[in-house]
């Protein structure tokens, strides 16, 4: 048996000997080395999980008393929480508006990344789990979304659920139908209070559980490949990391996890948390649609359905075509981004401005998904229709041609 040594509780001895809490504090952080060629476009990722973390405080507080029945559900939101119960509105807003601003930094997080080439060489399975987390956070949301049982809460689940139809009964040529699969998913023929509590389960439960593991695998593969930095440089950081060790803090191309890059993280979190505070106290409706201020109503159809806006992109690819060519055009945007390492050929990384075609590639894909944005919020008509038709086209043929302009690349690089 190890050997203990007389220490006062809970000291930092105490817990060495117990849980070695030094070592996995070295191992985790002040030997956890980061490159110092770095933006605060790195401190995103921080920035993520301590918005989850608020997500997560928040929703628990709600949850005291929101009530999961068809009956009461609008109610316990639209009354209880936002009336009765103390600062029950405060712990609303701030769920609401950390549930759209943190869609906002995941797409700046993988624009970086995109933008860097930060899924090359080593850090595919980075970025595999940060899609993984991309779709575990929208499943997260819309299972949300529905748990007011207001009208868009209804109807975007009733939309919802029949494109899982619409994707069995008519692609592949119906090989993947499974008779009655929409009444399997919400458990009776139309959205109703099974729906409605199988969604609280994944949205308070299931979802949570898979985002937790789905961040700490996320920064399991981080931990290998280190962060990539803004020349795409490989760094030899075990050479650089006894530099810096060895007194030469100047000369090393690292600096250490704890303090020297988490004070940078905690500043830009600080600008973060003063702009998302501003929003929750002054702009809280820019995240609640005032459609979903009315009671779920099965018989009257709003005139306009559409999502939130970080669903607006995929929601427009979907749109212009018609029914079967549209479902094929929504699935390939919804695991087209999974597989941006193994489509860019290039083994080049750095910067897209030091990238060829890749370059236009980049600025392209992210006003266009920007349009398809604007578009998707517009009545499908005249004008609006035929721009958001470019778009999505435009959209698909990016992709298509992307293995194409790096192969291209690698080529002109070896020259
Ligand atoms: C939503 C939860 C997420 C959390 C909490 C999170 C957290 C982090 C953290 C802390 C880092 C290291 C520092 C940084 O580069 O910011 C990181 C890096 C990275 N993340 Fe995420 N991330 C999330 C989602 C995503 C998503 C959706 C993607 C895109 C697919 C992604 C792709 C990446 C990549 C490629 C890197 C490496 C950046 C580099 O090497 O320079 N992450 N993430």
């Amino acid at each position: 048996m190890a050997k203990f040594e007389k220490a006062f509780p809970f000291s930092k001895k105490w817990l060495d000997d117990r849980i070695a809490l030094s070592t996995l504090e070295r191992v985790l952080a002040t030997e956890y080395w980061i490159p110092k060629n770095i933006n605060f476009l790195w401190a995103m990722g921080m920035v993520l999980a301590v918005t989850f973390g608020i997500l997560l405080i928040s929703g628990i507080f709600l949850l005291m008393y929101y009530k999961p029945d068809v009956n009461m559900a609008f109610d316990s939101v639209n009354y209880t929480i936002m009336r009765e119960v103390q600062y029950g509105w405060l712990w609303r807003h701030m769920h609401g508006v950390a549930a759209s601003v943190v869609f906002l930094i995941i797409y700046i997080h993988m624009f970086t990344g995109i933008y860097y080439g930060s899924y090359k060489k080593g850090r595919e399975l980075i970025w595999i789990s940060g899609m993984i987390l991309f779709i575990t956070f929208s499943a997260e949301a819309f299972s949300g979304y529905l748990l007011p049982w207001g009208q868009m809460s209804y109807w975007a689940g009733m939309v919802i659920t029949n494109l899982f139809e619409g994707f069995s009964k008519d692609i592949l040529n119906g090989a993947l139908n499974f008779p009655g699969l929409v009444e399997w998913i919400r458990g009776d023929y139309a959205p109703g209070d099974a729906m409605l509590t199988r969604f609280f389960m994944l949205h308070v439960l299931l979802m949570p559980l898979i985002i937790i593991g789905a961040i700490v695998f996320h920064f399991g593969t981080l931990r290998i490949p280190h962060v990539n930095n803004q020349d795409g440089e490989e760094i030899d950081f075990e050479a650089e990391s006894k530099k810096y060790l060895a007194g030469d803090t100047k000369g090393a191309k690292v600096i250490r996890f704890k303090w020297d890059f988490l004070s940078k993280d905690i500043f830009v979190l600080g600008v973060f948390l003063t702009f998302y505070f501003y929003l929750v106290f002054y702009h809280y409706e820019f995240a609640m649609d005032p459609v979903n201020f009315d009671p779920a109503d099965g018989l009257k159809t709003p005139p306009h359905i559409y999502p939130e806006w970080y669903f607006l992109w995929s929601y427009e690819i979907l749109r212009p075509f018609p029914k079967d060519p549209g479902l094929v055009a929504f699935g390939f945007a919804q695991v087209i981004f999974l597989l941006l390492p193994f489509l860019d050929r290039s083994p080049v990384v750095a910067p897209a401005s030091r990238r060829g075609l890749f370059k236009y590639w980049f600025w392209i894909l992210l006003v266009d998904m920007i349009v398809l944005t604007v578009m998707g919020k517009l009545p499908p008509e005249g004008i609006f229709n035929t721009i958001g038709t470019v778009a999505a086209v435009v959209f698909i043929a990016l992709w298509i041609l992307l293995p194409f302009i790096t192969m291209f690349e690698k080529e002109k690089k070896d020259k």
